[in-house]
């Protein structure tokens, strides 16, 4: 990196060092903004974001999910206002689409976290933030924009302790504890890589206490070893105890967890494989969606994400009983191609798609999505 601010080291030599508002509106759908990412980031930043655990089944199955339903479309319904704006968890947003917690923004953008969360506010949906963020949460906080936390459980019960009661000061509204992380899933390219944070970046969350360390493979899989293992359902009750934020498990792919995690008191929860980092062979989170519902959909929000590449693939997973829908991916791929104008842009096109999918499929308004405007294809 020849100039520019030391921590974008993410970006690739010949990145301009701006963003081109040009080349930015020519981006128009999630393909585009990776390919654009592609372009800008360092192998071992771009392989990071896009990786999945081990032969990536996973990862695959996740986006083919949402193509193996199609639509049933009602015709000559008044569809002249549309509204896309829902609650989810007793936060207003204003399409179904919140940013799900993704690691290091910073290898995408100087300005990282705080970039993402301003896009976030700007369009009027929420920001969650993770634990390994190279943002301090109190930085994320200072923009104002809707925010969640996301949590990640160490062994070390004080820090992790500090680190909730830090988002709460922070004016978090609620906390995400991840539960499919027991440690970090093995990934081919990371460990090929032997991919850490570069110089200048840190988790600025917790960099006081652990920092990730090189060694033979994936210094970030090395970090995990401190993620508690004892982890259960029962710490879900310790956690409640430390804050009344609404707690949103999120990694719950099974209506018997989905069941679990209502009995500790959530208030919602994200049916997640982590984007296919995980467990390899997880199902896709399309598939696992419809027994969480019809488990717990009456009592909690029920969240998704995985996979979710585009504004039907958003109207399908609200129609299957989802409140809303979290994007990954599509989000740093964004933030790489345009920093938060990126964000902002991949947004607002997915927000313009749902609104266009709700008015060709005949349903005005996103709380009247029901089951039965969607169907297996082939059925
Ligand atoms: C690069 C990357 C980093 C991630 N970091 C976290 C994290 O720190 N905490 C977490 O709970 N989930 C994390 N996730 C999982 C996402 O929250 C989300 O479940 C996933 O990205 C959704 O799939 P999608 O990328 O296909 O939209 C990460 C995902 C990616 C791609």
């Amino acid at each position: 990196m020849p100039s520019g601010p030391a921590v974008w080291s993410g970006m690739a030599a010949d990145h301009p060092g701006g963003y081109d508002p040009a080349a930015l509106e020519r981006l128009v759908c999630f393909e585009d903004f990776h390919q654009a990412a592609r372009e800008v980031l360092t192998e071992s930043a771009y392989d990071y974001y896009r990786s999945g655990a081990l032969r990536e089944w996973t990862l695959a199955e996740n986006e083919r999910a949402w193509q193996r339903w199609c639509f049933v479309r009602r015709s000559l319904v008044d569809v002249s206002a549309i509204d896309t704006s829902t609650t989810v968890v007793g936060q207003p947003v204003d399409f179904p689409v919140l940013i799900a917690p993704t690691a290091f923004h910073r290898l995408a953008t100087p300005d990282g976290e705080v970039a993402t969360a301003r896009a976030a506010a700007s369009l009027g949906t929420v920001m969650v933030n993770s634990t390994l963020s190279t943002v301090a949460l109190e930085e994320v906080a200072a923009t104002g924009a809707p925010r969640w936390f996301q949590l990640y459980v160490f062994t070390d019960r004080g820090l992790t302790r500090e680190l909730v009661e830090r988002a709460v000061a922070a004016g978090f509204t609620a906390l995400v504890p991840t539960v499919d992380a027991p440690t970090i899933g093995i990934r081919y390219a990371d460990q090929r890589n032997r991919f850490v944070l570069p110089d200048g970046m840190e988790l600025a969350n917790v960099a006081e206490s652990l920092g990730a360390s090189g060694g033979s493979g994936s210094g970030l899989r090395a970090f995990s070893a401190q993620f508690d293992q004892t982890l259960t359902w029962k710490d879900l009750e310790w956690l409640s105890g430390l804050t009344s934020l609404p707690l949103i498990p999120k990694g719950v792919i099974t209506a018997a967890d989905a069941r679990r995690a209502v009995d500790a008191g959530a208030r919602g929860v994200v049916v997640s494989n982590h984007g296919g980092r995980q467990l390899d062979g997880d199902p896709a989170t399309a598939d696992a969606l419809g027994a969480v519902v019809d488990a717990v959909g009456g009592d909690i929000d029920v969240l998704v994400d995985g996979g979710i590449r585009s504004g039907t693939d958003v109207v399908k997973a609200v129609a299957m009983g989802a409140t809303a829908v979290l994007v990954g991916r599509a989000v740093l791929w964004a933030l790489a191609a345009g920093g938060q104008a990126g964000v902002e842009r991949m947004l607002g096109l997915l927000r313009d798609e749902v609104a266009d999918t709700l008015r060709q499929l005949g349903v005005p308004r996103v709380g009247d999505l029901t089951p039965d405007v969607v169907r297996p294809v082939g059925h």
